[in-house]
């Protein structure tokens, strides 16, 4: 199976990142995508995936780090895109949670890079944190602009009801590790009512490790345990789960 969302090149996985990514294939795990949050992680997703044929790159500035973004690193950005292994451009969006970056900043910073995914024909891997009606316009807007771009929301984590609205403009959403918490009664819902053909799986490791291994290092393979737990809402084998989820995946992906 897919994971759609890692950041193997997290210092936490400095001591064994090698044995991790080798043992992907026995632990069944065929692909995975890791994801760039800012320049230094853009590039380290992309040798990464020059380095392995199982890993593909995301790349772009995470509003975190919307404040350091500038011409010079939307140029090294369009740069790392020349290589095939790129397959979208994220994580980008609005963290209105933390506000590392000024509000402002972030917003300005998102419809940059999403004016560059449609330049470079690239799908958008959307981070959205306590920001969800903010988010939502500016993907409206842009799919006005833009009607070829096509949104991944990360993560999800709003409502039953913008779940509907991100998916009446051809959005994908992918569910992680929190939807197997046992109070996470909204992301159980979504699981829920998600339409199968939108759905994508992900872990997000090194962070938010699904039960039962939560509070521990999250690890590629853990996406099973979500992949188990969304069976199980909806009443469906694993596998067939699985096999829409992957597909999904490589339709968003272009892969
Ligand atoms: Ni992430």
């Amino acid at each position: 199976m897919i994971d759609s969302h890692v950041h193997l090149d997290d210092p936490k996985f400095d001591y064994d990142r090698e044995d991790i990514i080798n043992s992907l294939k026995d632990r069944g795990i065929d692909r995975v995508y890791n994801i760039g949050a800012d320049l230094e992680s853009s590039i380290a997703s992309v040798s990464l995936a020059k380095k392995y044929d199982n890993i593909k790159a995301v790349i772009g500035i995470h509003p975190h780090d919307a404040i350091n973004y500038n011409d010079k690193v939307e140029e090294k950005l369009i740069d790392l895109a020349k290589d095939e292994n790129v397959r979208a451009i994220g994580e980008i969006g609005l963290d209105y949670y933390y506000d590392n970056s000024p509000r402002d900043i972030q917003v300005e910073v998102f419809k940059r890079q999403i004016e560059l995914a449609d330049k470079l024909n690239l799908p958008i891997v959307v981070h959205s944190r306590d920001a969800s009606e903010e988010t939502f316009n500016i993907i409206k807007e842009s799919k006005e602009k833009y009607p070829n771009l096509t949104f991944l929301i990360h993560c999800f984590s709003q409502s039953v009801e913008m779940m509907k609205r991100y998916i009446d403009q051809g959005c994908y959403i992918a569910l992680g590790g929190v939807v197997t918490f046992k109070n996470a009664k909204v992301p159980k819902e979504v699981a829920k009512e998600v339409p199968l053909n939108r759905l994508l799986l992900e872990t997000d490791c090194p962070y938010l490790a699904p039960t039962p291994m939560r509070g521990k290092r999250n690890e590629p393979y853990y996406v099973k345990y979500v992949a188990e737990e969304i069976a199980s809402i909806r009443n469906m084998e694993v596998k067939d789960l699985v096999e829409i989820t992957d597909a999904n995946t490589r339709r968003f992906y272009n892969d």
